[in-house]
């Protein structure tokens, strides 16, 4: 970072901005990380509640061999960190050439910058889960050594999903390595059993072996925590993001790792659980993503949990702020389908769109929707991944209607490429009872008399509640939108499940 800020996020991968020399070499005093676990499975976002409820995939954790994995084992065999070196070739040793060995390669390279940006005697804990947790410890004892190992900590909790040949599976691991010596540790307590607080009660405050027990203070917190449940479906602190881990144990870990004005990075920060804990005990934070749902959701998340001034003090790094910005999204999400450099983007978009080519996985993390969540964002339409086959509708909008009513549709289709009279009449075509409008976002304005015509020949509608006539076919632009323009609708419903207000007092505030 140029100028350290104290909040950051940052739209991309985390190696690409590692890389980038963007977050300073040993700048960061604690790191949790709670990457993909290799688990198999897709995960979502919910959006909205009640019969307006709709998910849509925020990211993959399902991992296979290809091509890529075959350069990035050479550059790891080749690379100067001998002992990684060594644990990579044993893996693959043991695993072959398969999506265990793919994930453990994409971990380990990781790994390595994170040690780069993290301060000697920095503490880093990594959350997992027992698919990979056997061979992510020995990943980490090879990038930080096994002497520096602080705790394998234990997290359980309950909840539904039980295999029919096994025990219940409901505890998550957590890695708490520094780099180096560890820096002073704050120690966390927890409330004495009742058997052990009435033991010493009688015994006048000392315990069996006679020490002094300060039940007040509570207990030396152990490495298994079982007081902390996972995130349930009714939870008032769910923000509908699949993964989201509790705000409870972030803080922990953060008290214990960290202290006031201190730098605490999430190289992969879902919904911002770290950097909503961070914020809230004072900390500075820097959030990293590649999914543009997630960055997205934490703003939303932030402005409501502190207030929507504290927008203007985060630095938003990856997200589009101009054309050219919006173009470079557009490229890089026709790359994740494709696998290349698109040339020409209007013709590769139209490829690319073709029914069925977005089914394709290209990579490790899909990525095949960014540009269209992007642009569905900006005027909070609820993203809408076409593999569910709705006829090209990228988006949702809803509009309230009456008090209490259900609200009204509206249907949003994006394209990067040049938009023609032929996908206004399209998209004009598919405007029945479920949408009371359409619009079309392009990447540039697309003016003509053609397509006006066509969007007037649609007439308007009116939005009963305020009595006002709109559009019912519209086309708007990221370039109207770097202009300061909004297509002219109702204002629509923010589709993000509220997150509650932080409890005041307990931040202390930064700059
Ligand atoms: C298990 S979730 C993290 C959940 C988070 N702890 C929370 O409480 O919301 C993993 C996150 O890593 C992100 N991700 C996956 N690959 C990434 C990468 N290469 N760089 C940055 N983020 C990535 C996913 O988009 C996802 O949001």
């Amino acid at each position: 970072m140029k100028r350290a800020s104290p909040r950051n996020l940052f739209y991309g991968d985390c190696l690409d901005i590692l890389q980038s020399g963007q977050i300073g070499r040993e700048s960061v005093d604690m790191i949790y990380l709670d990457p993909p676990f290799n688990s198999k499975a897709k995960y979502n976002v919910i959006f909205g509640r009640g019969e307006d409820r709709a998910q849509t995939e925020a990211f993959r954790d399902l991992w296979t061999w290809n091509a890529e994995d075959e350069d990035s084992f050479a550059r790891v065999a080749q690379g100067d960190d001998r002992k990684l070196t060594a644990a990579i070739e044993g893996f693959r040793q043991i695993l072959g050439p398969t999506g265990m060995l793919s994930y453990l390669l994409y971990m380990g390279e990781r790994l390595l910058l994170l040690r780069d940006v993290l301060k000697p005697g920095g503490s880093l804990y990594l959350h997992c889960d027992p698919t990979a947790s056997h061979y992510l410890k020995i990943l980490l004892d090879a990038v930080f050594d096994a002497r520096h190992i602080s705790n394998e900590i234990i997290w359980c909790f309950r909840g539904g999903g039980v295999p029919r040949r096994a025990f219940a599976r409901k505890h998550n691991v957590i890695f708490f390595y520094s780099k180096g010596k560890a820096k002073a540790f704050n120690p966390q307590y927890m409330e004495y059993s009742d058997a052990s607080k009435k033991l010493v009660e009688s015994r006048g405050g000392v315990s069996i072996d006679n020490t002094a027990r300060d039940l007040e203070r509570g207990a030396h917190m152990t490495d298994w925590w079982a007081d902390i449940n996972s995130l349930q479906t009714w939870s008032p602190e769910r923000l509908g993001y699949d993964t989201q881990k509790p705000l409870a144990l972030l803080e922990r870990m953060i008290r214990a790792s960290s202290n006031e004005g201190d730098v605490v990075l999430d190289p992969f920060c879902g919904c911002g659980t770290t950097v909503d804990a961070a914020e809230n005990l004072g900390r500075r934070w820097i959030g990293v993503d590649i999914s543009y749902l997630a960055i997205d959701l934490i703003q939303h998340r932030l402005a409501d949990r502190y207030g929507k001034k504290l927008l203007e003090k985060i630095r938003v790094s990856g997200i589009p702020t101009d054309l050219a910005g919006a173009e470079h999204l557009a490229r890089r999400t026709l790359y994740n389908i494709t696998g290349s450099e698109p040339q020409d983007l209007d013709a590769a978009w139209q490829m690319a769109t073709r029914a069925g080519a977005r089914g394709e996985k290209h990579g490790k993390n899909a990525g095949r929707f960014e540009f269209q969540r992007w642009a569905c964002s900006l005027i909070d339409a609820v993203p809408n991944d076409r593999e569910i086959g709705d006829d090209g509708v990228d988006g949702i909008l809803l509009w309230p209607d009456r008090e209490g009513a259900n609200p009204l549709r509206g249907a949003v289709q994006v394209k990067s490429g040049a938009i023609r009279p032929d996908d206004v009449r399209a998209l004009g075509n598919q405007l029945n009872g479920a949408y009371e409008a359409a619009i079309l976002i392009g990447l540039r304005e697309a003016g003509g008399d053609t397509i006006r015509r066509i969007c007037a020949r649609k007439g308007n509608w009116t939005h009963a509640w305020t009595g006002k006539r709109y559009p019912r076919l519209q086309v708007w632009s990221a370039e109207a939108h770097f202009q300061g323009k909004r297509p002219d609708m109702p204002q629509p419903i923010v589709p993000y499940t509220k997150a509650a207000r932080a409890a005041l007092g307990k931040q202390k505030p930064m700059l």
